[in-house]
């Protein structure tokens, strides 16, 4: 792909269908789509409606036929265990095949789900790619979450087969998922018939017999799975989201539209080769994890790396230099906050004069705002461009981005680039209406959305419309506000709902204040996302207390932090509590957020005329400033 990207563009206004179809070619289907878009039920959509194909087959069985079985498919580099794994197409096709065998002999068939709970280990793409290769559905949950998150997750998906590690691990500590998951499934109405365990060394789990069964042995007893044939429509996977309430939402993803997507995005957005190493240093329990470190990368024959560690403390600042260098990346994608922990702790990176860099080529980023600043450090420091792209759960792969492999445009920084080709995007105002270019407003994209796009909630069509296609009729309400410059570029400034964006983990601050509410003695309570400067955003919580509580203001407030650490996770990084006398409302007693949130980043608050009692506004700073905010 060497064009322009406004050719590339233009190609996709003139005729999308045409455009997409000319993509289908870059898999193996068992039966090729005949029609491209299904537009027969409006607001839903679905791509290539009569197509059959297998995700896994095309991961990996197709570049094994191909003659790339030596080809590394799946480096796994872990500081934190010190090891190093390379598996080729060859061992990931066999590994993933004996699981799915596994998984068939527990009785998973196509269309039962899965529920993956694993650290950054193999055995967690190998999961996957097993449900993929048998037409299971496979639901994975971020090992940052708690009990209570994991069960509501199994009450949704309601899997046969529950895939865990026995536990992750953390820099300062190891985390035991095994007795998570057992005081999950205490707490969720479902039961799953197994659980598949892999042990690990750091702390192997105890198991309860009949129930739980041992990874490594069930896979050596079992016969290799074929892949079997499925439904372009059918869906992969199940990734919970958070939404503005409690509930997660499960974003399905489709099989068809994703891989044609995804396949593309490798040379288009990231300019990769086959045979190249892709590094995304996410998470599998997060969309960018599920797309570009398992599918996308495998999909374009592309060797994908697995680090389970962090940007810094394993050992050091220099850990993402050294894992380019060692493994000849060639393009890396991460999230701001993880550069903004590099250039904290070496701020002139002087770590990376170690090391040969020769391969590298790019570096994207996305999952937050990647602020100027930031993206500026990591030109001047590393030398090769820097993209910010952006992205969402329900797209699953990027809306915008600058198409590295196209004759692209210039980077302004603070901006995400374009709309990607299958992106209709406008800034909308409160009624729908278009507003000029510079303006911020509502992003929306214009109907149908791309291949790729969540075609539902699991469950839910009803709840997937409301939230997503009701607030503007024809299109994809994003819920981020941000605006289009003359020259069509795009800058995503903030989300329209309580979603916070915090160390590229989205959480919902809605979640948390339905944690604060259950302590005994709170009446009312608000919870912000306020800056940080290493994660971008953290939450705090404002609590009222009911009439007559004597205690210690403090300890309460420990105690709410101890409670969305049990609730939601450490993964909600909720450290901060303060008790006021009142929140800040409207008249119609809505709570003014906004203005709290200014108030902790030291902004000077946006005060509606509606106010009810501006005076309440110097007890929440006083409070504020008790608990360090704003910082100097
Ligand atoms: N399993 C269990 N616990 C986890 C976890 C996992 N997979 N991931 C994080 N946690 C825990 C952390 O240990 C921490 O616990 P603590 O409160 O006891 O210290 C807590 O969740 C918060 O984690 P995090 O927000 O990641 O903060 P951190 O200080 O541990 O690390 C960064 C900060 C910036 C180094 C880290 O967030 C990072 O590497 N980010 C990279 C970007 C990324 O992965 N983005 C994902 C989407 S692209
Ligand atoms: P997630 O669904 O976890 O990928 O989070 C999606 C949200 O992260 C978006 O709705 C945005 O608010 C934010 N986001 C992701 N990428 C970017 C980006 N490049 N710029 C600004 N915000 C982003």
């Amino acid at each position: 792909m060497s064009g322009s990207y406004e050719a590339l563009y233009q190609a996709w206004v003139a005729d999308m269908e045409a455009f997409w179809g000319e993509r289908v070619p870059m898999l193996d289907w068992s039966r090729a789509p005949s029609r491209m878009l299904d537009a027969d039920k409006p607001p839903f959509y679905r791509w290539f409606p009569d197509g059959e194909l297998n995700t896994c087959h095309n991961c990996l069985d197709r570049h094994v036929e191909a003659g790339h079985a030596d080809r590394p498919a799946l480096i796994y580099d872990s500081p934190v265990t010190g090891t190093q794994q390379t598996f080729t197409f060859a061992e990931l096709l066999d590994c993933a095949a004996r699981a799915a065998g596994a998984f068939r002999d527990l009785g998973v068939d196509r269309g039962d789900r899965v529920l993956i709970y694993m650290p950054m280990i193999p055995e967690a793409v190998i999961a996957m790619l097993a449900c993929a290769r048998i037409g299971a559905i496979h639901s994975v949950v971020f090992g940052g979450f708690a009990a209570p998150e994991l069960a509501s997750r199994i009450d949704d998906a309601t899997p046969k087969l529950v895939v865990a590690g026995s536990c992750g691990i953390e820099p300062n500590r190891v985390v035991a998922y095994k007795p998570m998951l057992d005081q999950a499934l205490e707490l969720a109405d479902h039961a799953p018939a197994h659980c598949l365990i892999k042990q690990r060394e750091a702390s192997p789990a105890s198991m309860i017999d009949g129930r739980d069964l041992d990874w490594d042995r069930a896979l050596a007893a079992a016969d290799r799975a074929e892949c079997v044939t499925v439904s372009a429509v059918d869906p992969l996977y199940i990734l919970y989201t958070s939404g503005t309430t409690g509930d997660p939402k499960g974003i399905v993803r489709d099989q068809g539209g994703h891989a044609v997507a995804l396949a593309n995005s490798m040379a288009m957005t990231y300019g990769l080769r086959p045979g190249e190493v892709f590094w995304a240093a996410s998470d599998v329990g997060w969309v960018v994890g599920h797309s570009y470190i398992v599918y996308a990368p495998l999909l374009h024959g592309c060797a994908t790396i697995l680090y389970e560690g962090k940007p810094v403390g394993t050992p050091d600042a220099g850990a993402f230099w050294r894992v380019i260098s060692q493994h000849n990346v060639s393009v890396l994608f991460t999230a701001p906050t993880a550069f903004r922990a590099i250039r904290r702790a070496d701020p002139e990176a002087k770590l990376l004069q170690a090391y040969d860099l020769d391969s590298f080529r790019a570096l994207f980023l996305a999952g937050e705002r990647a602020d100027p600043d930031t993206v500026r450090w990591a030109e001047k420091v590393l030398g090769v461009p820097v993209f910010d792209h952006w992205w969402q759960t329900e797209t699953g792969w990027s809306i915008t981005g600058y198409f590295a492999g196209t004759q692209g445009f210039s980077v302004r920084p603070g901006s995400a680039g374009k709309p990607a080709p299958g992106y209709a995007l406008e800034v909308l105002d409160d009624d729908g209406q278009a507003v000029p270019a510079g303006e911020i407003g509502a992003l929306a994209a214009r109907l149908p959305m791309p291949p790729g796009f969540s075609p539902t909630l699991w469950g839910n069509q009803e709840r997937f419309r409301k939230v997503y296609l009701d607030a503007f009729p024809g299109y994809y309400s994003t819920a981020d506000a941000g605006m289009i410059d003359e020259d069509g570029y795009v800058w995503v400034m903030a989300r329209t709902d309580d979603i916070i964006n915090c160390a590229g983990h989205r959480l919902s601050t809605g979640a948390m204040e339905e944690v604060l509410t259950q302590h005994a003695d709170v009446a009312e309570c608000a919870v912000v996302g306020v800056h940080d400067r290493l994660k971008g955003q953290v939450p705090i919580g404002l609590l009222v207390l009911n009439a007559g509580v004597t205690r210690e203001s403090e300890a309460i407030a420990a105690e709410t932090v101890q409670m969305v650490r049990d609730a939601i996770g450490a993964v909600a990084s909720f450290r901060t509590a303060a008790v006021v006398q009142q929140l800040p409302k409207t008249r119609s007693g809505k709570i003014l957020r906004n203005v709290i949130a200014a108030i902790a980043d030291g902004r000077t608050p946006k005060v509606p005329p509606t106010i009810e009692d501006p005076s309440v506004l110097d007890g929440i700073k006083s409070a504020l400033g008790a608990v360090g905010f704003p910082h100097e």
